[in-house]
């Protein structure tokens, strides 16, 4: 079983979110099952003894194995420390035994699905961060990683079943902005994934980062503090509209 959430940001939310109340199917999970997090995953922040406790607390109390996907709210310095091994067919930062960073690009092979990942977004509240200390450049992709997802998507074919970034395509971001009014600036990422939406056949495409809930036309999802059961298709769940 996969599930997938939205931004959780760190140690002010991990436990809420992932507690048995509000995700009680984690009864029936073992470490052979996955709750992915897209993005703003925020415990690799400081690696503080608080940083440290809820990544113990998933890798031991909790009965499933974490993914996340980097959002922009992530200390890519720390993160980018941690060992890089090959995994279910594409590249990872091992956190602990059962805390894994998906990095960007990279298509998975996962309980029988096809995945495809891609961190990372700009910062609407760059003017309030500091570099180094609350904001990192590497926010934003390189071009080899741009290279690499466009490499591994023709690798297969142009075809997956899931999609699992941070932010969105243009045309979702435009979806976005008609329904809540925010004024996100479109940028190089929403340009790439366009370019991949309008090509890639996908059955399922899911994105965190505006903090709210939205089914969109085209099987796509803005996922928040929902946790849903990631299939090929979105399933309907409870919707606040941005
Ligand atoms: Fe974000």
């Amino acid at each position: 079983m996969i599930y997938i959430t939205g931004d959780i940001h760190g140690a002010a939310n991990i436990g809420r979110r992932l507690n048995m109340r509000n995700f009680p199917q984690q009864k029936k999970l073992g470490k052979q099952d996955y709750v992915l997090i897209a993005g703003d995953f925020g415990l690799i922040w400081n690696l503080d003894n608080e940083d440290r406790f809820w990544l113990k607390w998933l890798d031991r109390i909790k009965s499933f194995t974490t993914l996340f996907i980097d959002g922009n709210h992530e200390n890519f310095d720390l993160l980018e420390r941690f060992p890089q091994e090959k995994w279910n067919g594409g590249m990872v930062h091992r956190i602990n035994d059962s805390v894994l960073h998906l990095t960007r690009g990279q298509v998975f092979e996962l309980q029988g699905l096809r995945l495809f990942t891609f961190g990372g977004a700009a910062s609407h509240d760059r003017a309030f961060r500091k570099e180094g200390l609350s904001w990192w450049a590497r926010e934003l992709p390189s071009e080899s990683e741009y290279a690499e997802g466009l490499r591994n998507l023709e690798r297969c074919n142009w075809q997956v079943d899931a999609v699992v970034t941070h932010t969105c395509s243009r045309s979702a971001l435009e979806w976005v902005h008609e329904r809540s009014g925010t004024e996100v600036e479109p940028d190089a990422m929403h340009d790439y994934f366009q370019q991949i939406e309008d090509r890639l056949t996908y059955h399922g495409w899911w994105f965190g980062h505006y903090h709210a809930e939205a089914e969109l036309p085209g099987r796509r999802r803005l996922i928040h503090e929902n946790i849903m059961k990631l299939g090929g298709t979105p399933p309907e769940g409870p919707i606040r509209n941005p």
